[in-house]
């Protein structure tokens, strides 16, 4: 895959004179990955993954890594550091059911950048590439507790439903 950088038009503003852009993921991107979730406090990983995780669970990564574009997609916002070399500070991915034209969401940012909108460009890159993929249709399970979460997407548009069973969970589910 491409690691050329794409053009400036595509870089978004981070504060302090810094930037990021989003890219698709790449296979080299493990140990960066890693390091994102590194970043991660207990809490954001609590909200991104609905219970206690203390690492990344190797097929877990691999799976993220080698991705079926057909079926699924993983973007990452992506600086460069001090040295020139590319850290990841947030990811988004969506994985279709099967034999629907249905994907479900996740999203993380590291802890250190959030509130610069990166969370929004990443799903709003990620519905992009839903929509032509030809998906009709994108939700997700947000826990009732994450308000930001809930806050981002029903900024962008999702509709926000609570669960008759489950009140620890609530759906999000945006038409493309
Ligand atoms: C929830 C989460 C993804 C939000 O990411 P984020 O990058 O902070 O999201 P955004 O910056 O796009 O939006 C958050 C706030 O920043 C504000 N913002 C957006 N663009 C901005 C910009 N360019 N400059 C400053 N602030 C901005 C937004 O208005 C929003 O504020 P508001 O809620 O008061 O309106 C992040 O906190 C996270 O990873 N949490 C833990 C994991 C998690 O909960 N994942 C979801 C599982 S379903």
């Amino acid at each position: 895959m491409k690691t050329s950088l794409p053009p400036p038009n595509k870089y978004y503003p981070l504060g302090e004179g810094k930037a990021y852009f989003i890219r698709p993921i790449q296979l080299d991107d493990k140990k960066r990955l890693i390091d994102l979730f590194n970043h991660l406090s207990p809490e954001s990983r609590y909200l991104r993954f609905a219970h206690a995780i203390a690492n990344l669970q190797n097929d877990f990564l691999e799976n993220i890594l080698h991705l079926d574009y057909k079926k699924e997609m993983a973007l990452v916002a992506v600086i460069q550091n001090q040295h020139g070399d590319e850290e990841i500070i947030g990811i988004s991915r969506y994985i279709t059911l099967p034999k629907q034209p249905i994907c479900e969401f996740s999203l993380s940012v590291s802890d250190s950048h959030t509130e610069h909108g990166v969370g929004t460009h990443l799903m709003l890159d990620l519905i992009n590439h839903a929509k032509e993929n030809g998906l009709k249709a994108m939700a997700g399970y947000v826990l009732a507790n994450n308000s930001k979460m809930l806050h981002l997407v029903n900024e962008l548009g999702f509709k926000v439903s609570t669960i008759d069973d489950d009140p620890d969970f609530k759906t999000a589910n945006l038409p493309l």
